[in-house]
């Protein structure tokens, strides 16, 4: 069979914000698609880019005092830097912000209204008369027309989850100067989304859209307004490329933030010699997938095939569409901690635990998949250093130490090995299909089998007889190769596991199709530790250091104090103050809380009554420093089970954090216990 010419996307993060692990499912289980297609032969390129455009990356480099420019070059290197960690391999990250983006994205603008697709109408729209420019909806606040919950989203309310006009709002101001915003008239450019029916209609049956997907898309057609008109134009000042034959109108970011998988492609194409017509003419019989998470399927099922289509491109082979990730059962929450930053995991975890542990949930279906951070540990432990690492690591050191790192010359259970070999298809087809979590159970079962079978002939006990010896050579081949096997199909998913289970084998690339060829009469490598366990604490350390991470301020606001970053909380009756009771304490042992990052256990005297608190200020202070000194704590917070123990009340720190983070009180005049006001 010839190899299939595939290209890959994911879709562009916007460039105004960290990769959280929610993001991660996402480009996660588009690089095991992409690595899977490699694997078995296929010519397979996967690009990607930062979403660069937009007024919130406008106005978030205006409060940080830096250009646009700026703002965008920094996360493109903070988010190469987090999906390397994760170990993606994109074959091309570019940026919406270029001249290929600029290029193609005037040349499909142009191409609709030439065709008579873009029509110009002059709406109104709410203007901040100070800050010179029109607001867009969630630049609009004020209190929810239906519930009157104050300082609401000029399009709905978070209290009560209205949706409504921004002119509904009441008591409305702009989110950007805090005046009251009037109307004003524009001239806007739309597209005729209404004049592709038919050839969305198509598209969508066509089978390029999962069935949920496409039905959920058809509704539109049905309502009664049809396909609606797609405003793509914005007034300046705004961050993006200029319509062409306009002075100050710009496209909307949702204009050229798809158009970024062609410039990115194209990007490619030029550096590498690729052929990029090929890819995207009307009868490419290359494939073309878009990843996406379901929340952006409306505009890459109706926006985007239609652009492509009126602009003479190919249309995508399929777009396919994930479901959102939760975390403990609930949305991705900053309160709760659970709003996991990349770099903060990579911080303290394996990222191959969080490859294989969303391979465990992915399906090809669009529900949400849940990170439950206890099934994490206990899944991650049980099948990765439980089952597939344990069957080399009971056969190596006998290969290793008694028959000089020589595989045996046969294997002597070759029905079993068959059943390894006979799964090949059964679990291509899963991946193909991306059935990963179905993928991961075969591959499970296997392992399973494979320690069946060392369980079974038992080489430790035959080493003991110098009779059997040669047994225990034969015995571990065959578990080695089972562990070949099963470290090949998971290669897409545990891309470091692989490399060093190669370097252990000395035998080159694992393949999909090498497993068909069992190892013999080989030498093998001295066995190294190929995965550790995930111990509860390293999560712990992880949610701490997110914790402080979410807080720490993204950039100093440039002429604003410390308030504007961290506003002050609600108001709180004196009858809640009163409730806190603040003593002195004095710090009779401080210690280092062995696989805490930022924790110090103290063990305070209240004068009569010793509390045991852990404070994280490790940062800022050697426990060494601390004994015999005294601090203030809130000495009646209800206890609080942590990971490394009970915490049974808080030290009160002030200061930005880092190494300026201070506790200590004047010891002149203070005694454990006594009261402070
Ligand atoms: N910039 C747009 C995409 C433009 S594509 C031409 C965007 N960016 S995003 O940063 O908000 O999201 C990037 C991708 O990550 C989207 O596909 C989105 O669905 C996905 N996810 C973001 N949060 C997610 C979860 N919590 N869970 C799963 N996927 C999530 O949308
Ligand atoms: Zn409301």
């Amino acid at each position: 069979m010839q190899p299939r010419k595939i290209l890959i996307t994911s879709a562009l993060p916007y460039a105004n914000g960290p990769i959280h692990i929610g993001h991660m499912v996402e480009y996660i289980q588009t690089d095991i698609w992409a690595r899977f297609q490699r694997l078995r032969g296929n010519e397979c390129h996967y690009v990607c880019a930062d979403d660069t455009h937009g007024t919130p990356i406008m106005l978030r480099a205006q409060q940080e005092g830096i250009t646009p420019e700026q703002l965008i070059a920094r996360s493109s290197e903070e988010h190469q830097r987090d999906f390397a960690g994760f170990n993606v391999a994109f074959d091309n990250y570019y940026t919406t912000h270029s001249d290929e983006n600029r290029h193609f994205a005037e040349f499909i603008y142009k191409a609709a209204r030439d065709n008579g697709h873009i029509e110009k109408r002059t709406i109104r729209q709410a203007y901040d008369a100070q800050a010179k420019m029109f607001l867009p909806d969630r630049f609009i606040r004020g209190e929810c027309p239906r519930c009157g919950a104050a300082d609401q989203y000029g399009d709905n309310c978070e209290a009560c989850g209205a949706t409504y006009a921004p002119t509904d709002l009441k008591n409305a101001v702009s989110a950007i100067s805090g005046t009251k915003p009037i109307e004003k008239e524009t001239d806007h450019y739309f597209f005729k989304l209404g004049h592709f029916e038919t050839f969305l209609r198509e598209f969508l049956a066509s089978g390029a859209v999962q069935k949920e997907i496409a039905n959920k898309q058809m509704e539109w057609f049905e309502s009664d307004q049809g396909l609606s008109d797609w405003d793509v134009s914005r007034d300046a000042p705004y961050w993006g490329f200029k319509i062409p034959d306009t002075d100050d109108k710009y496209f909307y970011v949702w204009l050229d933030a798809p158009i970024g998988y062609l410039a990115s492609f194209k990007n490619l194409c030029e550096r590498t010699g690729l052929d990029f017509d090929s890819y995207w003419k009307p009868d490419s019989t290359h494939e073309v997938y878009h990843f996406i998470g379901k929340d952006i399927a409306y505009f890459h099922t109706l926006f985007w095939p239609a652009l492509l289509h009126g602009a003479g491109f190919r249309t995508p082979t399929a777009v396919l569409c994930h479901g959102f990730l939760t975390v403990n059962g609930a949305k991705m929450s900053k309160s709760r901690g659970t709003f996991i930053q990349a770099e903060s995991y990579l911080k303290h975890l394996n990222p191959e635990w969080l490859r294989y542990y969303f391979a465990s949930k992915l399906s090809n279906g669009v529900d949400d998949i849940d990170l439950n951070l206890e099934d994490f540990t206990a899944r991650v432990n049980s099948d990765l250093v439980g089952k597939v690492v344990n069957i080399a690591s009971r056969c190596a050191g006998f290969i290793n130490k008694r028959f000089a790192n020589q595989l045996a010359a046969r294997l002597p259970d070759a029905a079993l090995y068959q059943i390894f070999i006979d799964a090949s298809e059964r679990i291509a087809e899963l991946y193909e299909s991306r059935r990963y979590n179905q993928a991961m159970r075969e591959i499970m079962a296997l392992a399973d089998k494979a320690n069946q079978y060392v369980d079974e002939q038992k080489p430790w006990v035959l080493a003991k007889d110098p009779e059997r010896l040669h047994e225990v050579q034969a015995v571990c081949t065959q578990g080695i190769n089972m562990f070949r096997a099963i470290v090949s199909y998971l290669k897409p998913v545990l891309p470091s596991l692989a490399a060093d289970t190669e370097t252990f084998l000395k035998a080159g690339e694992l393949t999909w199709d090498s497993v068909a060829k069992p190892l013999l009469t080989q030498e093998v490598n001295t066995f190294q530790a190929l995965m550790t366990r995930i111990d509860p604490a390293m999560i712990a350390a992880m949610l701490e250091d997110n914790k402080q991470a979410m807080a720490a301020p993204a950039a100093t606001p440039v002429a604003s104090g410390a308030l504007a970053a961290d506003p002050i909380s609600p108001t709180i009756e004196y009858d809640d103050f009163a409730k806190i009771d603040l003593r002195i304490a004095k710090i009779i042992k401080a210690e280092h809380v062995k696989g805490a990052d930022k924790l110090v256990q103290l063990t305070l005297d209240l004068g009569g009554e010793t509390r045991n608190v852990f404070a994280g200020i490790k940062s800022a202070y050697d426990p060494a420093d601390l004994e015999g000194r005294l601090t203030v704590m809130v000495a009646n917070l209800a206890p609080r089970k942590m990971r490394f123990g009970v915490s049974e009340g808080m030290v009160l720190a002030a200061g930005p954090g880092g190494k300026d983070l201070f506790i200590l009180t004047p010891d002149e005049g203070a005694e454990p216990g006594m009261r402070v006001k």
